[in-house]
C-alpha cells in the first residue's frame, strides 16, 4: 500500500534517537542557517573528536542489583532538577523555528531542567521569562562597553535568571569556514533581542562571516584572569609588594594583596571575574575551561562552578574532546565547586560517562537547535525525553539507582586500558 505525503512525513518524524534530528534540520533549513548550527572550526577535527572520544570509553556494568526504582534527580547551584541534563546556550534560535527561545524555555521547564539563554538570543531575557516559570541561567559575553554588560546582567537578574554562565573561550570567533563562504549574517527580520535599541543589536553582511566581524568589533578580547590595576591610584607600599609578586610569579600572594586593596575605595581594581562579582549577586559559572591550570584559577577567583567546554568545537580546532579533559579539571576542583561538561552529548550513555568521570551534570547544544528546526517545542521536549530515557536505561543496566551510585569504576577509559597493559 502506498503512503500519502502526510503519512510519509509523519513516518519520517518517528525519531528514535537524538542524532536523527540533524538530517531533518538539514533538509528543512536554508543552507546558511544549517551550516551555522552544524559547523565546527577549520578542519572540524575537534567536532568529530567530541563524539569519537565518547565511543572510546567502555562500561564495566554491575549486575544483580535491584534497579526497580531509579532516581535521576539532582541539585545544581541549589536548584533541584529532574535529571543531570541541561540546555547549553545556543545563539539565534529563531533562525531554526519562529518560536525560537520561547519553545526551548517551555520544553526545558516541562522537563524540569535548566535552560541557559545566550547573550545572542533572538528573544530577550524578559521575553523568555514571560513564557512561565522555570530555572534559567544567562550566558554572558563580555562586551568592550562594560556599561552594556552591567545593564544586561542586571536585566537578567531582575528577570529571575539564577546564574551567569560567563563564556571565556571567545576572545575572537573561531574560523568556521562554512560561515565565511556563506557570508553568514542574522536574517534581516531578526535581531539580537537583548541588545535591541542599542546600535549593537545588528549583525551586518560582510565579506566573510558577519558574526566574526561582530565579535571583533564588540566583544572584549582583553578579558582575562590577569589583574588590571589603575596603578596610579595604589599606595606605594602595595605597588612594591605587587611588583615583587609579579617578579616571583606568586599569583596567590598577589591575589591576597588585591583582596586587601578591594576594601580601599579609591583604587580601581579589576580581576574580570571578580569585577563581574561586584555587579551581580548571581553565582558565576566559568564556561570554556579545558585545563587543570585554568580550573585552579577559576576556583581561586570564586567561580560557583566550571563548565568544561570547547564551545561545541567551534573555537580552537585540535583542542581535545571535552570528555578527555574532564577528569583533570575535576581533580583540581576537588569537590569545592561543581564541574559540568558540554560537547558531543548525544546519548544517555554519554551522560553516564561524563558523570562517572566526575561531572555533576551536562549541557546539550546542537540537539536543541536541530530538534527545534524539525518540530519546534515538541522536538526539544522529545530530545530531552529521549536522553532521559536512555540515561535511565544506562543507569539500570550498569546497576545504579541514583546519581551517587555512578562511580569511576563503572567505566573504562583508554588510559585505564593502557595502564592495564603495562
Ligand atoms: C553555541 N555555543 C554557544 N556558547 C555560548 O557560550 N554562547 C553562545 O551564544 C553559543 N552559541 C552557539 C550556537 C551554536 C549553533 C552552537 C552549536 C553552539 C556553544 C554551546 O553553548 C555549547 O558549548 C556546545 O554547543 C556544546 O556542544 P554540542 O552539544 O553542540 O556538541
Amino acid at each position: 500500500m502506498k503512503m500519502g505525503i502526510d503519512e510519509q512525513r509523519s513516518t519520517k518524524m518517528e525519531i528514535t534517537n537524538v542524532n536523527e534530528y540533524e538530517a531533518i534540520a538539514k533538509e528543512k533549513l536554508p543552507k546558511m542557517i544549517y551550516d551555522y548550527y552544524a559547523s565546527g572550526a577549520e578542519d572540524q577535527w575537534t567536532l568529530k573528536e567530541n563524539r569519537d572520544a565518547f565511543s572510546r570509553i567502555l562500561f564495566r556494568p554491575r549486575i544483580l542489583i535491584d534497579v526497580s526504582k531509579i532516581d535521576m534527580t539532582t541539585t545544581v547551584l541549589g536548584y533541584k532538577i529532574s535529571m543531570p541534563i541541561m540546555i547549553a546556550p545556543t545563539a539565534m534560535q529563531k533562525m531554526a523555528h519562529p518560536d525560537g527561545e520561547y519553545a526551548t524555555a517551555r520544553a526545558a521547564s516541562a522537563a524540569g531542567t535548566i535552560m541557559t539563554l545566550s547573550s545572542w538570543a533572538t528573544s530577550s531575557v524578559e521575553e523568555v521569562t514571560s513564557t512561565g516559570p522555570g530555572i534559567r541561567f544567562f550566558q554572558l559575553y563580555v562586551y568592550k562597553d562594560r556599561n552594556v554588560v552591567v545593564q544586561l546582567v542586571r536585566r537578567a537578574e531582575r528577570a529571575g535568571f539564577k546564574a551567569i554562565a560567563l563564556t571565556v573561550d571567545t576572545p575572537r570567533l573561531g574560523r568556521r569556514e562554512a560561515d565565511i563562504r556563506n557570508r553568514f549574517a542574522l536574517p534581516p527580520h531578526l535581531v539580537l533581542k537583548n541588545f535591541e535599541g542599542l546600535d549593537i543589536g545588528k549583525m551586518d553582511r560582510t565579506n566573510d562571516s558577519g558574526l566574526a566581524s561582530y565579535v571583533a568589533s564588540q566583544v572584549d578580547r582583553s578579558l582575562s584572569w590577569k589583574v588590571q590595576l589603575d596603578i596610579n591610584s595604589i599606595p606605594w607600599f602595595y605597588k612594591i609588594l605587587i611588583n615583587a609578586c609579579i617578579i616571583k610569579g606568586q599569583l596567590l600572594y598577589m591575589l591576597a594583596i588585591i583582596q586587601l586593596l578591594e576594601g580601599s575605595a579609591d583604587c580601581s581594581l579589576y580581576l574580570d571575574v571578580k569585577w563581574l562579582q561586584t555587579i551581580t549577586t548571581l553565582p558565576i559559572l566559568v564556561k570554556g575551561v579545558m585545563t587543570a591550570d585554568d580550573a585552579k584559577l577559576a576556583v581561586q577567583v570564586g567561580a560557583a562552578g566550571i563548565v568544561v567546554s570547547n564551545h561545541g568545537a567551534r573555537q580552537l580546532d585540535y583542542a581535545p574532546a571535552t570528555i578527555s579533559c574532564l577528569e583533570e579539571v575535576v581533580k583540581v576542583a576537588q569537590g569545592r565547586i561543581p564541574v559540568f561538561l558540554d560537547g558531543g552529548i548525544r546519548r544517555g550513555t554519554d551522560v553516564f560517562k561524563a558523570l562517572a568521570l566526575g561531572a555533576c551534570g551536562v549541557f546539550i547544544g546542537r540537539p536543541v537547535v536541530f530538534s527545534l528546526a524539525a518540530e519546534g517545542e515538541a522536538g526539544v521536549r522529545k530530545v530531552l525525553q529521549m536522553l532521559r530515557d536512555e540515561f535511565e536505561l544506562t543507569m539500570a543496566l550498569s546497576g545504579c539507582c541514583s546519581l551517587k551510585d555512578i562511580t569511576r569504576s563503572h567505566i573504562l577509559t583508554e588510559g585505564d586500558m593502557h595502564r592495564a597493559r603495562l
